[in-house]
């Protein structure tokens, strides 16, 4: 799916970030598994961590993110008509994470409902959050993007515990007078699925050799090299943009390796690349916002710089969006 934006201008105005407070290190990780800090930060580019403790679920994690982007935006909790939560570790299958945090921050009018497209999700997510809005049938939403992945992880396999991490993220769109989403490219291959699952967590199968997450990482670091060019290239072109018109480049942080890579082949310079796998890890949904805030902290998310993001993930899945960055919501705001 690709599309450019056209009409109603949808943007960011508000941003926030959280993440368990325990630090877990790659020395940590070598008491559970065979494997090393050099063998993981030569790999990976990953350092370090955050990982929730045993009471701490999704929501847990999540709440917060989300309370800082309603006070990033200046805007209270009752005006959202739509929440969308793009994880793959809810609390639980239903009640949905959305719609325990929507009751949770006193949302009374807001539609509520969790979103699946792996590390992807938040992807999927603020481009459907971009559709309602631009439709005219939400006016204000908060889209959240997080995942505890330590909770699905075995860890008796190095050749995954080593690389996620947990965190959440969430932004508040609502229309803008200026700057906004120019536009979004969306994809999916369940033919390659089979590379990145966690089988025992839906209706196919319930035992319990199955339960956790299993990867082929070499077919997933093939796929991601790939779609990680071709998705940004399909977003820019469709947009009528170049990569040097781009100022802040937000990739997936699931490898510094693969980053690199799309550094590399796109033509991004490396200081307009946002770079946080070597604190944080593979977070999946809440890879891209957690980028986004370290952007924002480091000033490169100035007022109508162009940002580029993409994410990818279990599906497979992949997603691009291209934005004018609204900068301080009482100069981006319409209403
Ligand atoms: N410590 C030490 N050795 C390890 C570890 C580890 N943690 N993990 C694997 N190894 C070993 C392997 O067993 C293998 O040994 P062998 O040669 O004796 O078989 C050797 O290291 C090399 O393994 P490779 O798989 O070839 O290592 P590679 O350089 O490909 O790196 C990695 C592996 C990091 C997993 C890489 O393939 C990768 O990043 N893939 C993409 C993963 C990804 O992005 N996933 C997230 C998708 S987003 C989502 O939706 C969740």
């Amino acid at each position: 799916m690709i599309g450019s934006a056209n009409g109603t201008r949808i943007g960011i105005t508000g941003l926030g970030v959280h993440v368990p407070d325990r630090v877990v290190t790659n020395d940590d990780l070598a008491q559970y598994v065979e494997t090393s800090d050099q063998w993981i930060v030569e790999r990976t580019g990953i350092r370090e961590r955050r990982m929730a403790s045993a009471d701490e679920a999704l929501t847990d994690v999540a709440l917060p993110a989300a309370r800082a982007a309603l006070a990033d935006a200046g805007v209270p909790a009752a005006d959202i008509d739509l929440l969308i939560c793009a994880t793959v570790t809810p609390d639980m299958m239903f009640p949905t994470s959305s719609a325990l945090m929507a009751d949770e921050l006193g949302m009374p009018q807001a539609a509520a409902y969790d979103l699946l497209a792996g590390c992807t999700g938040f992807m999927y997510a603020i481009a459907q959050a971009y559709a309602m809005l631009a439709a005219g049938l939400s006016r204000r939403s908060l889209v959240v993007g997080g995942d505890v992945l330590s909770k699905i992880l075995d860890w008796d396999d190095r050749s995954t515990l080593v690389l996620f991490g947990d965190g959440a993220g969430a932004v508040v769109m609502e229309p803008v007078a200026r700057g906004g989403f120019l536009g979004f490219e969306l994809g999916a291959d369940g033919g390659g699925g089979v590379h990145l699952q966690y089988p025992g967590s839906g209706s196919r199968t319930f035992e319990s050799p199955e339960s956790m997450l299993k990867m082929n990482g070499r077919e997933v670091f093939k796929f991601a090299t790939r779609v990680m060019v071709s998705s940004a290239e399909a977003v820019l072109a469709e947009c009528g943009k170049t990569i040097d018109d781009v100022d802040v480049y937000v990739p997936h942080q699931a490898n510094k390796r693969i980053i690199d890579y799309a550094v590399g082949k796109l033509g991004v310079p490396q200081e307009q690349t946002v770079v946080n796998v070597d604190r944080y890890g593979n977070t999946s949904s809440g890879s891209i916002p957690l980028a986004l805030a370290d952007a924002r902290a480091d000033g490169r998310l100035r007022d109508g710089a162009l940002v580029l993001m993409t994410g990818m993930g279990a599906g497979l899945t992949w997603g691009s969006a291209l934005m004018e960055w609204t900068g301080a919501p009482a100069s981006g705001r319409i209403t």
